[in-house]
């Protein structure tokens, strides 16, 4: 499909399907990332309404966490421990200390790195704490403050066709939780750490001391003020966008500050399951803050789930890994044999197959997002075995730009710049 009217008339198709699912914030956001996406070299046929689904699922959520003033505190298990091998990599030795800076709630990568570093002290920091959490079995997890009001809702089925608009969802949520609180109460649960279960749903009070292990603890408390011990690695993974372009240079200080000398920062983003990852690695050099490289997944070389396609105010990075899409992808050669053997992948995945007319399509019906995480990581797994992160990095080389394939098989392209340190 090159012809241009076929290419305007698809990008219409996929703009069409997202006014009729996003509010005018989230549609600017999903606009945003549609023309980076198309900036970046990648065919309009190639972008399909899984595609558009995702993005549309995630900037709604942010739309209606902004409106509200909260941060999701969502969080996905599974999704960084690619990173801890990264990290595992980078310090040659068991580091004895990382931070976990922004966490989450429930902060389940928090406590997968504990157990994947049996011997380092694990600490999750985070500044916003729910005093309650209700979860069900099917994937809702709602977040209720001190003062007994809805934080934040979250369901497995943010990145399916929503059956319920946001405030029926939240209206059913905060009925659960006036019910099963009122159980708590009459049962005179009056601890301060109870769990009820009750109408196929749990009620946690205090919920992030249920997460605790012997090597994981959790600190309370905001970036550029919270006291933690410093750390021979930091990571703070889907956090900086939130805190707008003012405040990320003394965030990034901050965490400077926090790190032994020769420690690790990684910060950035990703997806479920650590796909559509993109992240900077700084390393603490005396009085300096020293970037090292920007990283990102094979899977932005052509998006599927996507999500970190979504620029915030102030989150520079998707242009700039789209940047480096294009230059991968402007050559045609690599692109063609990359895009053919992607769109074999993701059939033989029972994700997406090309329609007659060359538009890619979802097989099936719609899968959650650990499932379609944990599909991508699959096939970017088997893209790298076969050599297409290590040939990406060479077209970035030639390109005049030392570049690698990491050892954990993500492109890094390296990058300068150091942060003095207050
Ligand atoms: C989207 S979650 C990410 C959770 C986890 N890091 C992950 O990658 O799955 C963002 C978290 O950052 C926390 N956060 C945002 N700004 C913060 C700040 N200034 N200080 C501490 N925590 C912050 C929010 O409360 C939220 O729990």
């Amino acid at each position: 499909m090159n012809d241009g009217p076929a290419q305007t008339s698809r990008v219409e198709e996929l703009r069409a399907r997202a006014r009729g699912k996003a509010g005018p914030d989230a549609l600017r956001l999903f606009e945003d990332a549609l023309a980076l996406m198309l900036s970046a070299g990648i065919e309009p046929a190639s972008i399909s309404t899984l595609t558009v689904d995702a993005l549309v699922g995630l900037a709604n959520g942010l739309a209606t966490a902004r409106s509200a003033s909260t941060i999701p505190s969502l969080s996905m298990p599974g999704r960084h421990a690619r990173l801890d091998e990264y990290v595992a990599n980078a310090m040659g030795q068991t580091p004895g200390r990382i931070l976990d800076i922004g966490c989450g709630c429930p902060p389940w990568p928090t406590i997968e790195t504990g157990a994947r570093f049996p011997a380092t002290e694990v600490i999750g920091v985070d500044f916003r704490w729910p005093a309650f959490l209700l979860e069900d079995g099917a994937g809702l997890r709602a977040f209720f403050g001190e003062d007994r009001r809805l934080q934040y809702l979250f369901t497995d089925a943010a990145l399916r066709v929503r059956s319920q608009a946001p405030d029926v969802l939240e209206r059913s949520a905060v009925e659960r939780f006036e019910r099963l609180l009122r159980v708590l109460e009459a049962e005179g649960h009056d601890e301060a750490r109870a769990t009820i279960e009750a109408d196929g749903a749990r009620l946690t009070r205090e919920p992030m001391h249920t997460y605790e292990r012997e090597n994981v603890r959790f600190v309370n408390g905001a970036i550029g003020s919270a006291t933690v011990p410093k750390a021979a690695v930091i990571r703070c993974m889907n956090v900086m966008p939130y805190l707008g372009s003012a405040r990320q240079t003394e965030a990034l200080q901050w965490m400077g500050q926090n790190l032994e000398q020769g420690g690790l920062a990684i910060v950035g983003c990703n997806f479920a399951a650590s796909t559509d990852q993109r992240y900077r690695v700084y390393r603490r050099e005396g009085d300096w803050l020293a970037e090292r490289e920007l990283c990102f997944g094979v899977d932005w070389l052509r998006p599927v789930t996507a999500i970190t396609w979504v620029a915030l105010e102030g989150d520079v990075d998707p242009s700039a890994v789209a940047s480096w899409t294009r230059v991968v992808r402007s050559d045609e050669v690599f692109a063609k044999r990359l895009d053919a053997r992607f769109d074999a992948l993701l059939s033989e995945h029972g994700l997406l197959e090309r329609s007659p007319n060359g538009i890619l399509e979802p097989i099936g019906s719609a899968r959650g997002p650990n499932d379609l995480g944990r599909t991508m990581a699959a096939i970017a797994t088997e893209l790298d075995g076969e050599g297409y992160v290590a040939s990406a990095a060479s077209i970035i080389e030639a390109s005049g730009t030392r570049a690698r394939r990491n050892e954990i098989g993500d492109l890094a392209v390296a990058t300068g710049g150091s942060l003095r340190l207050p």
